[in-house]
């Protein structure tokens, strides 16, 4: 491990206060590293370098005014190779082989979608409503259980627009009653589907 105190006093503080925190316990434990995201989201927030990235990166890596550490979510490969190899002074002592760069990768990559994919209030919302209430039998009866299409087309996607366009015209789904703030909700939801399909 470099010498911190030396580079960035600060650096080195938030370091000391890494290391408390990971052998008190509370930063996830390394037992799901069987995909390359788990296994990246590992040697981004711990192990990468003995340090980890997130010390500097934060552990989203939404970047630290305080390291000058900069957002590096969904980043490229090119620049994110170029940073591992020398092109950040604060960065060199970084040894990663190639496994370990690739999962990295993935972990920023997935970073950048993770938003989409969380299921807020009003996406939760939406699913009950897709799943079971709309018409009482819920869009998923015709549309698919995931939006992806049944005897009616793929919504995954759709705004709240062109919901609310079928509920006036189609007259497959006359009997579906909806106010607008349900509207946005199965939107949210459609939109959360959607963002499943292409993460
Ligand atoms: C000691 C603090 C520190 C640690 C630990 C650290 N970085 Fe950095 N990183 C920086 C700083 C500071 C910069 C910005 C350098 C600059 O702008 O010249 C940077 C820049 C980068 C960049 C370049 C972004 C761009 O715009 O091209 C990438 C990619 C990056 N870091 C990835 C990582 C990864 C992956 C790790 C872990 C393997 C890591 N960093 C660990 C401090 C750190
Ligand atoms: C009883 C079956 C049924 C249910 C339930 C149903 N739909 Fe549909 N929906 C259809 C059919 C059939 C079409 C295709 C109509 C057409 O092609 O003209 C369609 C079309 C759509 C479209 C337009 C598709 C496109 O490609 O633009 C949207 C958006 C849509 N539905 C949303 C919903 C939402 C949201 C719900 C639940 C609130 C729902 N539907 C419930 C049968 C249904």
């Amino acid at each position: 491990m470099p010498n911190f105190d030396r580079l960035f006093p600060s650096i080195a503080k938030m370091m000391a206060a890494a290391l408390l925190l990971a052998s008190s316990g509370t930063v996830m434990a390394a037992d799901h590293q069987d995909t390359p995201i788990e296994k990246g989201r590992q040697l981004f927030t711990e192990s990468a370098g003995e340090t980890g990235c997130a010390v500097c990166h934060g552990e989203t890596a939404v970047g630290n005014p305080d390291t000058g550490a900069p957002f590096i979510q969904g980043i490229s490969r090119a620049r994110l190779n170029a940073a591992l190899t020398g092109a950040v002074p604060a960065m060199e002592y970084f040894k990663l082989n190639r496994g370990d760069t690739d999962a990295i990768f993935e972990f920023l990559q997935y970073m950048s979608h993770a938003e989409d994919l969380v299921l807020n209030e009003d996406a939760a919302a939406g699913k009950e409503i897709f799943d079971k209430t709309a018409g009482g039998v819920g869009c998923q009866a015709c549309h698919g259980a995931d939006g992806s299409g049944d005897s009616a087309p793929d919504i995954r996607g759709r705004d709240a627009r062109a919901i609310l366009d079928q509920l006036r015209r189609n007259e497959n789904m006359e009997f579906i009653k909806l106010n607008r703030k349900q509207v946005d909700q199965v939107a949210a939801y459609l939109d959360y589907l959607h963002a499943l399909e292409t993460h």
